[in-house]
């Protein structure tokens, strides 16, 4: 898939088929994980496959926000160091990269933030000086994904020069 369509077309899904998803796709969306750029090359993440319908179960559990990760084929737990000024970002870099591979394959995807730190950490053996920050759920769609996305107006978002005038397609040189 061109890589403006993934972007434009990808949602943030809750619902997932019970098809399962071919490792060579896991393992590509693992591989864009690795891919991605980190603040001064620091690579401080991780990531934690979970595969098993138990685990994804327990996943659920352990969320506040994520229960429907119960009904996704595997999720991605992303771990950064919060010591770095740029975790989030990396984190962040890593999901969306996640993503769009995945989908580039079919394969649709949502995210969480909410988790119960203490009962994640023990249930999936996380490493004290590594923060769960992030959750992808990944599987099949159940249904066509329209790419339908609710957001606001680029000129409500971007401004066109340094005197703040909103964005406008004319002015672009
Ligand atoms: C930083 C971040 C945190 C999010 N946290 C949650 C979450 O805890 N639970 C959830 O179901 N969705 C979560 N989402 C998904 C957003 O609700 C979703 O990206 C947004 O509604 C846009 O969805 P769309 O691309 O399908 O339009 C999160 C998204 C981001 C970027």
């Amino acid at each position: 898939m061109d890589a403006y369509k993934a972007i434009l077309s990808k949602l943030d899904v809750r619902q997932f088929d019970s098809k399962k998803v071919p490792a060579e796709v896991k393992l590509r969306v693992l591989e864009a994980a690795r891919a991605s750029g980190t603040g001064n090359n620091k690579q401080e993440w991780r990531f934690l496959l979970v595969q098993e319908k138990e685990m994804l179960k327990r996943l659920a559990e352990d969320s506040t926000s994520g229960g429907w990760v119960a009904g996704a084929n595997f999720a991605v737990i992303v771990l950064s160091d919060p010591t770095l000024g740029f975790h989030l970002i990396d984190a962040g870099r890593a999901v969306q990269n996640m993503e769009l591979a995945g989908w580039d394959q079919g394969v649709i995807s949502g995210i969480y933030t909410g988790v119960k730190d203490e009962k994640m950490r023990k249930d999936f053996t996380i490493p004290a000086g590594l923060k769960p920050v992030a959750v992808v759920g990944f599987g099949y769609p159940v249904k066509r994904i329209l790419g339908k996305k609710n957001r606001m107006p680029l000129p409500e978002l971007a401004s066109i020069d340094k005197y703040g005038n909103k964005f406008d397609p004319k002015k672009l040189s």
